[in-house]
């Protein structure tokens, strides 16, 4: 089973304005929608999508929590959550041409309620894989995620992480299964700016010297690199319009997940992790199998080396 771990979710409360926003004045909205949001989220109801069962863990609370466990089950995804006292938080997305986002802090998790997830992490078996994606809240200890991951590899589950700066790095010498920076974060990694993906390549080599098994590194719209022990490998990406990247990262560790779980095959689980980045870029909510398998023939890959020793 694949579980998703979202530390932080929320509602996210999208509005849509007519005009620009006026500071200080009473603004009407044209459209509202939510729905529940946060990286590890994204990446279950991806997986729902493409017809892959998992369940997703995290700390929920309050009536916005109860949203987000009704949402999901809805849609037919598992979940395992934490309860906490305070309410899950709400983001706002303001729509008014361009996008203006507060994202809010989120409820106090207690040593206590760590203590529970830590206990259903535990329970977790080498057939499992758990994803830790995103950010962590300030209420948790910093290394929060290396004492997930610590337990994932005493127990043999395999772990992928999406996420920045030092909780990246720190997960590392633990041996990621998978982990998927972008070409901005990887070059904040390493104080460098990226914008290629041959001046990607020896960076995602150097994370797979530190202990990753396979990096996909994304460069949005310039295509994508997958780099293991073995090979190295670029990707054009599909052509279209961008019409919102919100979760076309997450979208690109399900897809991933999906065709790896199916056949074990690292080169068509990457392509099939571009074209399911793509597919949600080119849409307004995350993609859909179908789109996906549209614009999988797009990604072409070439691969630059056998072995990059
Ligand atoms: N302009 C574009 N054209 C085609 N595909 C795109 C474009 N922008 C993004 N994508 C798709 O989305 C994937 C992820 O994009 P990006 O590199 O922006 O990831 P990210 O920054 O990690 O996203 P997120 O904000 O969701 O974490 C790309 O690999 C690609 O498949
Ligand atoms: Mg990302």
């Amino acid at each position: 089973m694949i579980y998703t771990l979202t530390l932080n979710p929320s509602v996210d409360y999208i509005v849509k304005l007519d005009s620009s926003l006026i500071m200080g004045e009473l603004n009407r909205s044209s459209n509202e929608t939510k729905f529940p949001g946060g990286k590890g989220i994204n990446v279950s109801r991806v997986l729902n999508k493409m017809g892959v069962k998992s369940k997703a863990l995290g700390f929920v609370g309050g009536f916005t929590g109860s949203y987000i466990e009704e949402y999901l089950h809805n849609e037919n995804i598992a979940t395992d959550f934490v309860q906490v006292k305070e309410d899950s938080r709400i983001n706002i997305k303001l729509k008014t041409g361009e996008e203006t986002e507060i994202n809010a802090k989120g409820p106090a998790i207690t040593e206590e309620k760590f203590a529970e997830l830590k206990a259903i992490v535990s329970s977790l078996t080498a057939e499992d894989i758990l994803v830790l994606a995103g950010s962590v809240p300030s209420s948790l200890p910093k290394s929060t995620y290396e004492e997930i991951v610590k337990i994932c590899s005493d127990n043999g589950v395999a772990f992928v992480v999406d996420a920045e700066g030092d909780l990246l790095l720190n997960v590392l010498s633990f041996k990621p299964l998978l982990i998927k920076p972008n070409h901005h974060e990887l070059g904040d990694l390493f104080g460098t700016v990226l914008s290629t993906p041959e001046e990607v390549i020896p960076y995602a080599k150097k994370l797979i010297e530190m202990g990753a098994e396979n990096v996909i590194v994304s460069l949005a719209g310039n295509g994508a690199v997958f780099v293991n022990q073995k090979t190295v490998i670029v990707s054009t990406v599909p052509k279209g319009e961008v019409k919102s990247s919100v979760g076309a990262g997450d979208s690109m560790v399900a897809g991933f997940l999906a065709k790896y779980t199916e056949l074990g095959d690292l080169t068509a689980s990457f392509q099939y992790s571009v074209a399911a980045g793509s597919a949600t870029a080119f849409s307004l909510d995350l993609c859909t199998k179908a789109h996906v398998e549209e614009l999988l023939p797009q990604v072409q890959i070439r691969r630059i080396s056998k072995e990059y020793r």
